[in-house]
């Protein structure tokens, strides 16, 4: 496992659509490895691949008190109600915006062992789903706002080791 460095506007990786998994083999099983330990590193709730560079359908979502999971494919199948959040984006890093999300949403996909998996969330987890599978649509928060004075400027992330 490794953590790797977060892809941050303006990467195209962040704009592309991502490709469908079709097959769980050893380098999808490494870059989910490499997710489940990049997320906390870098201090999120959720993560999406391209998000680390690799332009492929896998998210790792990381909700407070609730274990790891891991994504592939996932679609959403339902969406319903609608809330005003706050909302950030590692690859975003400095700014939060105020956007809208569904209260909840059906989900449906595979685990990292191929098994299909479909469940509601609401809440928290329902708002990360939602920001996680945009994020494989090369859409990001940003493109939810509806003025610009919806985005606000935050206390800049401490400067990074890498130093680039
Ligand atoms: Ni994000």
């Amino acid at each position: 496992m490794a953590v790797r460095p977060i892809r941050t506007l303006p990467d195209p990786v962040l704009q592309q659509r991502a490709k469908r998994v079709s097959s769980i083999d050893g380098s999808v099983q490494r870059l989910i490895d490499d997710m489940l330990e990049t997320m906390p590193y870098a201090g999120g709730v959720g993560l999406a691949a391209p998000q680390i560079g690799v332009s492929l359908r896998v998210i790792t979502l990381q909700v407070p008190d609730e274990e790891p999971m891991v994504m592939i494919n996932p679609e959403v199948v339902k969406r319903s109600g609608e809330r005003e959040v706050s909302e950030g984006c590692l690859s975003v890093p400095g700014y939060v915006g105020e956007i809208k999300r569904s209260e909840s949403v059906t989900v449906k996909g595979q685990d990292r062992h191929g098994k299909s998996i479909r469940f509601k969330a609401t809440g928290l987890t329902a708002q990360a789903l939602e920001h996680e599978l945009d994020h494989l649509n090369g859409v990001l928060y940003l493109d939810h706002l509806e003025s610009r004075e919806d985005l606000h400027r935050i206390e800049p992330p401490a400067p990074e080791e890498e130093g680039d």
